[in-house]
């Protein structure tokens, strides 16, 4: 039987009708048509669904659409304001962080909430906070020179 759920979803509300085995992912890519969040594993082990629930990341793929009732979900779509990149897009740009890029908007979702909680990391702290995002292309170095660029701009 559907049942219903109210979540807020960058900045703007939402009542939705669901199946309960629904995952946020599948709400956020075909309910809301918000795509920017990548399935890729399925199973909670490569951050390429992350997104924020109340400002902490999670992985969309094995959060239930039922556990978003009542919480605020940031996703990648909402980090560009106006014609305005937010800055951990823009230094991704620059510093050459993504090659494929599906695992991207994840990584900087990760990014985001890491930098809110250690605003001038050490490279090392960088590595820690994005250890559950998996990138098959770039070998890390330019994800962690993005996000260390961003830090400054932030
Ligand atoms: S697709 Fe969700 S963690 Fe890999
Ligand atoms: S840029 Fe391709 S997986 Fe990270």
């Amino acid at each position: 039987m559907k049942r219903s759920v109210l979540l807020t979803v960058n900045g703007e509300r939402h009542e939705v009708l669901i199946e309960p085995n629904l995952t946020l992912l599948e709400l956020l890519r075909e309910g809301l048509n918000l795509k920017g969040a990548k399935e890729a594993c399925g199973i909670g082990a490569c951050g390429a669904c992350t997104v924020l629930m109340d400002e902490k990341p999670v992985n969309a793929c094995i959060v239930l659409a039922l556990e978003a009732e009542g919480k605020e979900i940031e996703t990648i779509e909402g980090l560009v304001k106006g014609n305005d990149l937010h800055p951990l897009q823009r230094s991704f740009i620059d510093h050459y962080s993504f090659q494929c890029g599906f695992c991207t908007p994840g990584t900087i979702m990760t990014a985001k909430a890491f930098l809110h909680r250690n605003p001038k990391p050490s490279r090392d702290e960088v590595k820690n906070g994005i250890a559950g995002n998996i990138c098959r292309c770039t070998g890390y170095e330019n994800i962690v020179d993005g996000i260390l660029n961003a830090a400054k701009e932030i």
